[in-house]
């Protein structure tokens, strides 16, 4: 689940797990300060900030219209820009993508970020318009800018019967009929949706059901209608339009889910070969979370089954390292809630606790050996040093800051010019600083004071023999990534530049980058 922060991403995940039925009210899990309170947000500073840093896993179970029961793994990831590399790290564990626009808004900066990562990762798109109730830009006018801006075609499924602010329903595409949607008293509970047949539309919804058809039409002549191999090959976007607040257009989406969006099919492996969903265990770990039960203290690596069938006890083998990984605490993680897991199937997501050896990236599998491909890296664009603040906590300074670097919440950078005393933290944006502040001093023990460096842009060095080159040089400071990447930053994109000019032997290359680079 992926937006730009504010357009309603919290609000529909929890009216998902509503509706799916895994809870009876929505906001009864636990309440955020001042806020409505949802199932997928916890931490301390995100509900002082009132944003999502951490991002979670969900599982629950949902019978579709035909009867099936299908299970939904949803991974919800942190909406703000600051946190992208977190979010590419959840990305690498999905099979599609639900992309949540604001009607009013549009297409906002990191909604374009979004779409363009799912791009380079192939993951097929389902884009949901949100805040129907409100009122918004015209339908039509939406779709356009979905295929001017971001060269996606739009494929509506349903379509809006009244404009937005004036929301009696949606169309469905392809059954032709009217979906009625009454309000509720503040949307706590899941809305009634009343199935009504074309012949009777107009009587229900007078003039704003003739304006939806004739849209619809318009959409069918100029080739909108859902193909389903455009849609696996990233070049069309089913699009659907809701009220996450008022609980509307949700049962569409979890059918979309149950029905047209991929299931798992295997991975490819670091050589580019397709390890099987039937093949043996195989997973790989996308994040490691810590600190998220204040009263344990624990960290969770969270790794999504790949292929086979995960037993808990088993003993698997940490591809890194060839060393056994015993697996007893695994858990499941529904929000903040946990309980002990005991089988996960392809597509899954498992809470592996005090799995202190794993970091994002790693493989676990069992009988037959796999590699999955390593989790890149994005580009640091803020650079601070960090100092322990007290001298006597030398110790949990040192083991705190591995910590928060094998979790990713920050890169951390070395050099011999700088020393362990005051190893450098390097970010995408300036709020992992706070994070990692806030963790080093409520958390580890160990409170820091950060002191920014002027550097904004960092390249690779190709050729290590250019190292003592560099350090010589006033125009950028060299630094060792704890990945082994040798990092020479600069303070602008006009020196480094400057420096490529007059230097043009020495190999510098790009890093994968978090925005526009
Ligand atoms: P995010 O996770 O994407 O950042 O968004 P979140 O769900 O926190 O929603 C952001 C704001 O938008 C919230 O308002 C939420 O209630 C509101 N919102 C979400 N979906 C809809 C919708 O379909 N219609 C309308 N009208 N509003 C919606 P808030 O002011 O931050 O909090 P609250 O006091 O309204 O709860």
């Amino acid at each position: 689940m992926i937006s730009h922060p504010d357009a309603g991403k919290s609000t529909l995940t929890e009216a998902l797990v509503l509706h799916a039925k895994a809870i009876t009210e929505a906001g009864a899990i636990h309440g955020k300060a001042g806020r409505r309170s949802t199932v997928s947000d916890w931490m301390e500073m995100e509900k002082a900030r009132g944003i999502s840093i951490t991002s979670t896993a969900m599982q629950f179970p949902y019978q579709t219209n035909t009867g099936e029961t299908c299970i939904v793994n949803l991974l919800d990831t942190p909406g703000h820009a600051d946190f992208s590399e977190d979010t590419y790290r959840v990305l690498t564990a999905v099979d599609s993508a639900v992309m949540l626009i604001d009607a009013a808004k549009g297409l906002e900066p990191q909604t374009l970020k979004l779409f363009e990562v799912c791009r380079l990762r192939r993951i097929p798109i389902i884009t949901v318009v949100n805040k129907w109730d409100r009122p918004g830009r015209h339908a039509l006018e939406l779709m356009d800018e979905i295929q001017a801006r971001i060269g996606l075609r739009p494929t509506p499924l349903t379509w809006p019967v009244g404009i937005a602010g004036d929301f009696k329903g949606v169309l469905d595409r392809r059954a032709g009929n009217f979906i009625r949607f009454t309000r509720t008293a503040g949307g706590a509970t899941a809305a009634p949706e009343e199935h009504i047949d074309p012949s009777r539309a107009h009587e229900a919804a007078g003039i704003d059901w003739d304006t939806a058809v004739e849209e619809s039409e318009l959409l069918s002549a100029d080739g909108a209608d859902f193909d389903a191999e455009t849609f696996f090959n990233c070049t069309s976007t089913p699009v659907l339009f809701t009220s996450a607040a008022l609980n509307f257009g949700v049962n569409q989406l979890l059918d979309v889910l149950a029905q047209l969006a991929p299931s798992p099919n295997g991975q490819l492996d670091v050589d580019g070969n397709r390890r099987e969903a039937s093949a043996p265990f195989s997973a790989f770990v996308f994040k490691v979370q810590a600190g998220m039960d204040s009263n344990h203290r624990d960290r969770i690596a969270y790794a999504r089954v790949c292929s086979g069938t995960f037993e808990r006890g088993e003993v698997l083998t940490h591809a890194a390292t060839g060393k056994p990984f015993v697996t007893k605490y695994a858990q499941s993680v529904f929000g903040q809630q946990r309980s002990t897991l005991d089988t996960a199937w392809p597509g899954d997501v498992i809470g592996l606790a005090n799995a202190a050896a794993l970091r994002p990236g790693d493989t676990l599998y069992r009988d037959i050996p796999v590699q999955y491909p390593p989790i890149p890296s994005f580009s640091p664009e803020h650079f601070a040093v960090a100092r322990g603040t007290d001298p006597s906590k030398h110790k949990q300074f040192r083991k705190g800051i591995a910590q928060l670097e094998q979790e990713g919440v920050v890169q951390v950078l070395r050099s011999d010019r700088r020393g362990e005393q005051a190893p450098v933290f390097a970010a995408v944006g300036p709020m992992q600083f706070e994070v990692a502040s806030h963790r080093m001093a409520a958390e580890l023990s160990a409170p820091i004071q950060l002191e920014p460096l002027p550097y904004q842009v960092a390249r690779a060095v190709v050729d290590p023999a250019d190292v003592e080159f560099l350090q010589r040089q006033p125009s950028c400071e060299v630094f060792t990534r704890t990945d082994g990447v040798i990092l020479a930053v600069f303070s602008t994109k006009w020196r480094l530049e400057g420096f490529q000019r007059d230097n043009p032997k020495v190999q510098l290359e790009s890093l994968v980058a978090a925005g526009d680079d």
